[in-house]
């Protein structure tokens, strides 16, 4: 199985959707480690609870650098495949992220390329949307922006708030990604990933005649 760690903040309802997820059949990947950069964040109680190895590092007074290395000690020390990020509210390094591309996901509450960053479900009320929703993405340096794997669309119902509307979302996101961490962990079993990635490595090639 995988080896995923799963960086949090908060109430972490999609870190337990993803460790619920992982009990089930033959789920392709497992939970070894729950870390936050909030000691207090409810969802380090439950992963303890669930038995799963928790790891807590407050930011507060370091550099961003010093305390992505703590987390990624922590998750080294794991021996994680993977990092899933589920509403970890820290932009992580340029350095850290490059270490781990193609090995680090997050899942973020608008329909990407629309509404990056905070505010989501306010922003898409606001315009008048007829939808929410969520995207799976692969973390890149830039905000993100990194390639879009899965997403789920949410309507937007007449007198939603941010606040109802993300709750919405969550209980799409809660199905979703565990579904898009199995699939992507377990990418070297699909035939169509596997053919892409043939096809780029043969336009790369250089020219023979
Ligand atoms: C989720 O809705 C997630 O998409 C969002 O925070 C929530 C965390 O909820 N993430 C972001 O906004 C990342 N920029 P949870 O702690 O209950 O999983």
């Amino acid at each position: 199985k995988a080896k995923i760690a799963v960086l949090i903040s908060g109430a972490g309802t999609n870190m337990a959707a993803l460790v619920y997820a992982s009990r089930i059949g033959d789920c392709p990947y497992e939970v070894v480690l729950v870390a936050s950069n909030d000691a207090q964040a409810p969802g380090l109680a439950l992963a303890a609870a669930e038995g799963i190895a928790t790891f807590a590092h407050p930011h507060k007074g370091m550099t961003r650098e010093a305390h992505d290395a703590a987390m990624e000690d922590a998750v080294r020390q794991a021996g994680a495949d993977y990092i899933v990020l589920a509403g970890y509210m820290r932009i992580l390094s340029d350095d850290f992220v490059e270490r781990w591309q193609g090995r680090m996901l997050n899942i973020h509450p608008s329909l990407l390329p629309l509404y990056k960053g905070l505010d989501t479900h306010a922003r898409a009320i606001a315009a008048g949307d007829s939808h929410g929703g969520t995207s799976v993405h692969l973390v890149t340096p830039e905000l993100d922006a990194g390639e879009v794997l899965a997403q789920v669309r949410v309507p937007i119902v007449t007198g939603d708030t941010p606040h109802s509307l993300a709750e919405r979302v969550k209980l799409a996101e809660h199905q979703l990604y565990p579904r898009a961490v199995a699939e992507y962990v377990s990418r070297w079993r699909n035939p169509a990933w596997l053919l892409e990635r043939l096809r780029e490595r043969a336009l790369a090639l250089p020219e023979t005649s």
